[in-house]
This record gives C-alpha cells, structure tokens and sequence, in this order.
C-alpha cells in the first residue's frame, strides 16, 4: 500500500505536491469513492481516478541525454523544430517522459529526462538543492576578482542569485574571450546568461557538464542511457545533503 498521492505521481501526470492538491480538492477517487484525507492509501491494483478519468501506472524511467546544440527541451515544438523527445531512440518515445528542467535551444550538455513527476518537482522545483556545473565561453575577459564576487550572488532583474561557486579554467587573449566554469543550486530561466550578462560578459558558449553527479561520459551528442539505481539515489541524497 502506498499513499494516493505516490501512486499518482508515478502515473507521472502530477507530481506529488499538485496530487495532494488535487485529493483536497475531492478530484480524486479510489474504487469509485472520493478521498479528500491526505494520508490516505491505496494498492497498485486499486482504481484511481482523477476527475473521473482512470490513471495508469507506468514503469518510472529515468535518462540521461547529451543534448545538442539546435534541439528544443520540450516535449514538442510549434515551429517544428527538433525536441529532445523527437530525438530519443525508439523505444523511448511513447513513454510519457519529458525534460527535467531546461537547457536553451543553444546549450548543449547534461539533460534528465523522466516520466515522474515527482523526481521532476525534487530535482528542479523550489527546494531543489542539487548542484548543476556549467562550462561558459564569454565574450571579453572576466578577471578573477570580478568571477570570484559572483559566487556571492548577482542581480538579475531585481533577484538575488544564492551562493554559487565559480573558476576560471583559460583566456583566449587573441579572441577577447575565455572559458570559466559555475556551480548552481538553483536553476532559474537562463540563469547562467542573465548572471553573466549583469556583469558585463555575455555568454557565446554555454554547456552543462554535470548534474549532481551525472556527466555526459560515454554518450556521443544527442545519446542517451538510464540511470542507474544506484545513481538515481545519489541524486536523491545529494538534493538533500548538498550545502
Ligand atoms: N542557464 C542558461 O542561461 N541557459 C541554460 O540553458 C541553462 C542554464
């Protein structure tokens, strides 16, 4: 037996919290019966309804892509471009999954992808405290005193960024730029371009190179693997753990 709101979010429709509001709101059924009591639980092989409408578990999977450049994380795109859904072998595609998170159209690097909707909300919704490493190309040569001062935060349109780690990994004196890396707990929209971009150093390059401990090694662009079991929970404890 396992609570209401756990089985829904391995339907991977809701992610646990939005199930729980769903059960207050009396949305959900079991076997026919309206349950509004959070605690609540129900086995795998009870009915459960959403607004009427039957729930299917399905097995949870869990992925790595090594995102190209050029590919949409969504799950489709109106302009027909290329989705990091579309690009997935076969036997993925019709298993509800979705990107954990985004990377830009021009990002390239580590991406999750999952159909639960409730590692989705852990890994990447508010409390999410998990470490993402970013390699950057940028336009212009930070100085070191300039890089080190971001890890206190910067000001993006009005918001405080939390503590991060920064380092600067080379310059390219001849092209006026050069390559640093940063170190994010929290992932908000386009936070590595905004961050750089209020300090003077817009990003021509950007890479994600690791998501708590996943790194791309092995996967060619645009290759993807499972997770391991063992991985999946690293990725759990390090969202705890991680300061
Ligand atoms: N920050 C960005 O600016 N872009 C990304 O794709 C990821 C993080």
């Amino acid at each position: 037996m396992e609570r209401i709101q756990k089985i829904i979010a391995r339907s991977g429709l809701y992610s646990r919290r939005k199930a729980e509001e769903l059960i207050k709101e009396g949305r959900i059924q079991v076997n026919g019966e309206t349950v509004t009591e959070l605690g609540t639980k129900a086995s795998y092989d009870d009915i459960i309804t959403i607004d009427g409408k039957q729930i299917f578990i399905r097995e949870s999977i869990y992925l790595v892509m090594n995102k190209p450049r050029g590919v949409i994380s969504s799950v489709s795109d109106d302009k027909g471009r290329k989705t990091v859904i579309s690009i997935l072998p076969q036997e993925y595609q019709n298993l509800g999954l979705y990107p954990v998170g985004r990377l830009d159209y021009d990002t390239k690097g580590v991406l999750l992808l999952t159909n639960d909707g409730d590692f989705m909300n852990e890994m990447v919704g508010p409390n999410s405290n998990i470490e993402k490493e970013y390699l950057v190309r940028l336009d212009g040569i930070i100085t070191k005193n300039e890089l080190r001062d971001m890890q206190a935060g910067v000001v993006i349109d009005g918001y405080k960024t939390r503590r991060c780690k920064t380092y600067f990994v080379s310059m390219d004196r001849k092209n006026k730029s050069c390559l640093v890396g940063i170190i994010l707990k929290e992932g908000k929209n386009q936070q590595v371009k905004r961050m750089f971009d209020a300090v003077g150093y817009p990003v021509k390059r950007l890479t994600r190179i690791r998501f708590g401990e996943i790194t791309t090694e092995g996967l060619p662009e645009g290759g993807v693997r499972l997770i391991k079991p063992h991985e999946l929970k690293r990725l759990y404890v390090l969202n705890k753990s991680q300061n």
